[in-house]
């Protein structure tokens, strides 16, 4: 059994990756604010789920937080926020809360938990950062591609520092039909939808098996990369 640990497991792209960790028999610790939704399959009621309250914005907390996880095989830090707001009069409070959620606490959350995931265990330790194309191409939300970005370059950066003793990895989905595409105005979809091959938007259960792959089963020699989860869009 996988000890797994998912920063926003309890909802959209988290939510289907809790569900398939639990369906293979692995146990996962779920860190989020809200545990009310009810998005069809019962985490909350689950043996193998144990749903832990954080605000990822507090950063000073994350050692605390940290010693609520006894065991680690892989890290998951899906989390992550999105606002509607350009770059014009930004609010500084908006821009802090993204840095934190978006790249300061998935690094932190790295650096604080790599001694627990190295202790021996029958599995690799693997950590998959949900990054996005945002990331890459550039976005409206100024602060949300940049953090998007940094996690990408993070990823690659701890890939090495760990030498193969954990495996790091990222992907970067383009828009997903979860709540968070309720940001993306109605003409930006429109102009996504036309870019890719078959004029859909991924599914969280397509983002989520691909993470799954990275945090279990891919070869180790997949180290340090991005995977573009993207139907054509960004073809490079
Ligand atoms: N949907 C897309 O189009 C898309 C595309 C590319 C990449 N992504 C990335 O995929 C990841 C998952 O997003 P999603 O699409 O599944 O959207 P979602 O349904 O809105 O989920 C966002 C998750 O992040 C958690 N979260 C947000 N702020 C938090 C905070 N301050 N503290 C703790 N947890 C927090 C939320 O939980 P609580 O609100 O309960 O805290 C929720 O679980 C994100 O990193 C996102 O950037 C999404």
């Amino acid at each position: 059994m996988r000890h797994v640990v998912i920063t926003g497991g309890n909802k959209g792209i988290g939510l289907a990756l809790t569900q398939k960790f639990v369906e293979a028999g692995d146990s996962v610790q779920i860190i989020a604010r809200d545990f009310s939704n009810q998005e069809g399959f019962d985490y909350q009621n689950h043996p193998l789920v144990i749903c832990t309250p954080f605000d990822l914005t507090d950063l000073e907390n994350l050692p605390g937080l940290v010693t609520s996880i006894a065991k680690i095989d892989v890290l998951i830090n899906n989390a992550g926020m999105m606002e509607q707001i350009t770059y014009e009069g930004y609010p500084d409070q908006q821009r802090n809360d993204s840095l934190a959620v978006n790249i300061i606490a998935p690094v932190k959350l790295i650096e604080l938990l790599a001694d627990k995931l190295k202790v021996p265990s029958e599995y690799t330790p693997r950590i998959v950062n949900n990054a996005s194309i945002a990331g890459q191409i550039g976005h409206p939300d100024i602060w949300y591609g940049i953090s998007k970005a940094g996690l990408i370059n993070a990823t690659k950066a701890f890939s090495k520092a760990f030498e193969g003793k954990i495996i790091v990895n990222a992907v970067a989905p383009s828009p997903v039909e979860t709540d968070m595409l309720d940001n993306i105005p109605p003409h930006r979809q429109q102009a996504f939808l036309k870019n890719t091959i078959t004029g859909r938007f991924a599914t969280a259960e397509e983002v989520a098996e691909s993470i799954h792959w990275l945090a279990t089963e891919s070869p180790e020699y997949i180290n340090g990369i991005c995977l573009d989860i993207n139907n054509g869009s960004f073809p490079r």
